[in-house]
């Protein structure tokens, strides 16, 4: 007899997470034979031994957050181009005695943007990236993968190199005291950065120099309209958060595991603006 199949979500902390609301939707819709998708909070200093444990309590697939991406990528056994590429795990599968390691995070954030953003403000474009960290290198590849140039931007400069030497990719770093030069060339502009969180504010870009045809990405959804959102919305200039992204990212660890890509559906849309 088959096991009903155990994922999870793993980070320090992760109590804020959403993944539960999302793949417990989908695990219900698609009649997955799989017991409820939980939050399991993971001390860094311990990663290998409690992730061990749960290999041996029958775990079959986590999902990975902040900030245990990168210790997830070398434990790996086995890795996919696009984690090896990004140097980030946020999907571990447990199978057949082995552990791989996968980014959907870069298919996440390319599946959440509208056909019509990519070819107006990311292909062949100017695009611009703020922060360095984790979620930087996922999004400098996805905007890769789709034809832009990407100007880094971070408050610490050696991590934006850190970056372009890492990801082999052409990328152009700017320095935060530049970023008023640069930032009317830039037809797409991402937030990565924790800025925007809690009681913090993002204030790296003045929106007066923005072009109005650019598009502002934001990659936090909670608050769902950020100060920097709010910004590029008195300019009139089009924005998104990371929502979609969130689902997407999720959508793609789901198939991974189950073999099935769910819906991105309305109602599970309107369960998460509800929160
Ligand atoms: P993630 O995996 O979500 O990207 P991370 O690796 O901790 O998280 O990266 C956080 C990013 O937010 C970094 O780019 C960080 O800038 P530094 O590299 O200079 O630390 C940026 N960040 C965090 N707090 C910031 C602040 N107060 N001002 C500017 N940037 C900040």
């Amino acid at each position: 007899m088959t096991q009903s199949k155990k994922t999870g979500v793993i980070g320090f902390p992760v109590d804020h997470s959403i993944s539960p609301i999302i793949h417990n939707h989908w695990i219900k819709e698609n009649n997955i034979d799989a017991v409820n998708y939980e939050k399991i909070n993971i001390d860094p200093e311990h990663f290998e031994k409690e992730v061990c444990a749960l290999i041996e309590s029958g775990i079959s697939g986590l999902n990975v957050t902040v900030p245990l991406k990168e210790l997830a990528f070398s434990f790996a056994k086995e890795l996919t181009d696009v984690s090896k590429q990004t140097g980030a795990v946020n999907t571990l599968t447990f199978k057949k005695g082995t552990v791989c390691g996968d980014n959907t995070d870069v298919i996440g954030f390319q599946r959440s943007l509208d056909q019509k953003v990519v070819d107006h403000n990311i292909h062949n474009k100017n695009c611009l990236v703020l922060g360095a960290g984790g979620a930087a290198r996922a999004v400098v590849c996805a905007i890769h993968n789709l034809g832009g140039r990407v100007y880094i931007c971070n408050r610490t400069l050696e991590k934006a190199e850190q970056i372009q030497r890492f990801l082999q990719t052409e990328t152009e770093v700017v320095d935060q005291k530049d970023l008023g030069d640069v930032v009317g060339e830039m037809q797409f502009i991402v937030n990565t950065t924790s800025l925007g969180l809690g009681n913090t504010n993002n204030t790296m870009i003045n929106f007066t120099k923005v072009d109005q045809g650019a598009f502002v990405y934001d990659l936090i959804y909670n608050p769902k309209l950020t100060n920097f959102l709010s910004d590029a919305q008195k300019r009139n200039i089009q924005y998104q958060n990371g929502i979609k992204m969130l689902v997407e990212q999720a959508a793609e660890s789901f198939n991974i595991w189950h073999n099935v890509l769910p819906k991105n559906s309305d109602l599970l849309m309107n369960k998460l603006e509800e929160l």
